[in-house]
């Protein structure tokens, strides 16, 4: 069941967050997160055709909501590598990695919650 793959990874990225503080633990976590998310919708576009399969039903008021969650969540990926990597390497971007991280989290929470009305299922 694709929701509990879905579920697992948010835990994780919960884990990761909690150790925001040890980047030797918080980063190998969130790449990971990174690693497993994008593996999922690699996963759903092979087997299913899903992107195209979500589009088709954009019109309903729920995958559009969908959608947004999800491509802010794939940004949100793109930012926090890109801001983590320059913090790694002393750049002062903290405020923009911490504002990313607050919106990314409402995005991959709102991807969890409304998988459950996407016609999509394994
Ligand atoms: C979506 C994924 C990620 C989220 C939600 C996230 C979230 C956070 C949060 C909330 C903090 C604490 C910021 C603060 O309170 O000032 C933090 C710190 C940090 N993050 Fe991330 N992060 C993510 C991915 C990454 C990645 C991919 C890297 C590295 C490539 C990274 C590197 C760091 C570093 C170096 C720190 C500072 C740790 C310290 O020395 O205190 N993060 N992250």
């Amino acid at each position: 069941m694709v929701q509990l793959y879905v579920g697992f990874v948010l835990v994780l990225i919960f884990v990761g967050v909690s150790f925001k503080r040890k980047p030797k633990i918080h980063v190998p976590i969130m790449i990971s997160c990174l690693v497993l998310d994008l593996s999922a919708v690699l996963y759903l576009e092979i087997t299913r055709n899903a992107v195209m399969e979500a589009i088709e039903h954009a019109p309903e008021f729920l995958m559009q909501i969908h959608l947004v969650f999800a491509v802010t969540t794939l940004v949100g990926y793109g930012v926090a590598a890109t801001t983590g990597t320059l913090l790694l390497k002393g750049k002062r971007v903290r405020h923009i990695h911490k504002t990313n991280a607050v919106i990314f989290l409402l995005a991959r929470i709102g991807v969890f919650i409304t998988s459950f009305w996407v016609p999509v299922s394994i």
